[in-house]
């Protein structure tokens, strides 16, 4: 158990996968599986509890890998779980992401009926994520695993996506990622931004007060909510080529293409934050943790630092609203969890190659509908709280070849014109990662 700030959190009993933060860099793999027979999903259950990784992660896992599980809702019927224990989840869980693709943005190249198939199908019922420092510690825990689930006639894998982040923490379209990330009470994490108190605990973990004061509302029983989270996967190809064109073609030199790239991002590639490096990329201020998130946009309220339509600036506007306090940016936050899948295209190369790749991102929290569905929805596809109505993401936005992106600039504006979607959704699923007690609660249904 951990006390810090007033609040107890049982650590032990929770995934490491939601709250702590794996040494870079590394190597994973994404595994589903289809239960097709009750008894032998409880078993996998059984076998797979010994191996998840709870309480605070050791800089190298004992066994080689870490390993969280997480059910989607057909997996957690397809092991048995009592139906008003299943009606207790969040509608949206229930629902799945398939459904909810025209909220979310997934529409044409990117809805459903493109994804890659099991994704979005009722054949997905349990998501493994394995995480290793290297391919050959990873393989050995993937055998494990494989030999936990090969004898049990009932249990299929159905898909499997291999993944990594590089030492430099950069993805396909060349800027480090995962900087911006909260911290959360209790969870012995201390904040990469001193201008952000740290979360309360009951904003990623079930069973904990959250920033209303309140109880998030919880699957139940009890044991089966309890220190568990949601856990959002989305599998996101990026069309790097297209994105390096559409640069080249709107900027002057090199140097105007970082720049633009970095307003979209509202980061350097290094990762350092154009809100304290404006005028030009600061590898040492990226690479540094104490300082790369340190920052607020205060100063900066029309953008000319950082425009307010850039990624990471809608994703999380920081203290934008504090003002008039119309939202509270507090109840929308995430941790977030983005891997690499797929080569790099190699610098320079302008024409794509064909290869598929991308991020896998996980996103973990207690309220998919404001934490994630909201974000999504309301910050990078949608620009009326920015006042730019037209505007959406320029980076990640559905934007379909005609969609602008406004750098506030002196003496006038710039805008760049007819944004193509730079990135297509290949599927996803919204998840449930149980506490261990839950897991062991899992096992034993004997309904
Ligand atoms: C392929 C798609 C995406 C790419 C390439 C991407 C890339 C990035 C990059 C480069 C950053 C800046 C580094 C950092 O602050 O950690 C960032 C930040 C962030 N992104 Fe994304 N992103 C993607 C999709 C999304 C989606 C779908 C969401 C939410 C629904 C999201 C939420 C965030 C958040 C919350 C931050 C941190 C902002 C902050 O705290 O300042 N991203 N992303």
């Amino acid at each position: 158990m951990t006390a810090t700030e007033g609040v107890t959190l049982e650590l032990d009993d929770i995934q490491s996968g939601a709250l702590h933060e794996r040494p870079s860099p590394y190597v994973g793999t994404y595994l589903l599986l289809r239960i097709d027979d009750r008894a032998a999903g409880r078993e996998l259950v059984r076998r797979l509890h010994r191996f998840v990784d709870a309480g605070r992660p050791a800089p190298v896992p004992e066994q080689g890998a870490w390993l969280t599980v997480a059910f989607t809702y057909n997996g957690l019927k397809a092991l048995g779980v009592p139906q008003v224990s299943l009606d207790s989840f969040a509608p949206e869980f229930r629902e799945g992401m398939a459904a909810r693709a025209a909220e979310l943005g997934d529409v044409g190249e990117s809805s459903p009926e493109h994804w890659e198939k099991p994704l979005g199908t009722a054949d997905v019922h349990v998501a493994l994520a394995f995480l290793s420092p290297d391919a050959a510690r990873l393989e050995a825990v993937l055998e494990k695993a494989r030999r936990a689930y090969r004898e049990l006639a009932g249990v299929e894998p159905i898909w499997r996506q291999d993944c990594y982040q590089l030492p430099s923490g950069r993805t396909s379209f060349g800027f480090k990622d995962g900087i911006g990330q909260p911290a959360v009470e209790g969870s012995g994490r201390p904040p990469s931004n001193p201008h952000e108190r740290p979360l309360k605990a009951g904003e990623i973990i079930l069973g904990y007060p959250d920033e209303t004061g309140e109880l998030p509302p919880m699957p139940s029983p009890d044991v089966l909510g309890r220190n568990g989270t949601y856990v959002v996967f989305r599998k996101l190809h990026t069309k790097v080529a297209v994105y390096r064109r559409y640069l080249r073609e709107k900027a002057a030199s090199r140097e105007e293409e970082a720049r633009l790239g970095a307003k979209m991002v509202g980061r350097w590639q290094s990762g350092a934050p154009l809100a304290l490096a404006p005028e030009r990329d600061d590898a040492e201020l990226g690479a540094d943790p104490r300082r790369n998130n340190g920052f607020v946009y205060a100063d900066d309220p029309r953008g000319l630092k950082c425009p307010v339509g850039a990624h990471a600036r809608r994703a999380n506007p920081r203290d934008a609203f504090d003002r008039d306090g119309s939202v509270d940016v507090r109840l929308h936050r995430m941790i977030r969890r983005g891997t690499s899948y797929g080569p790099m295209l190699p610098d320079g190369v302008f024409e794509d190659d064909g290869a598929d790749r991308g991020i896998v991102f996980v996103f973990a929290g207690a309220h998919l509908k404001r934490q994630f569905e909201f974000v999504k929805t309301q910050w990078l596809n949608d620009g009326i709280f920015i006042g730019a109505p037209l505007e959406k993401d320029p980076l990640v936005g559905p934007n379909d070849g005609s969609g602008s992106f406004t750098i506030p600039e002196r003496p006038i504006r710039r805008r760049l014109q007819n944004l193509p979607p730079f990135v297509v959704t290949r599927g996803g699923e919204y998840c449930f990662a149980p506490g261990l007690t839950a897991m062991r609660w899992l096992a034993e249904l004997d309904s």
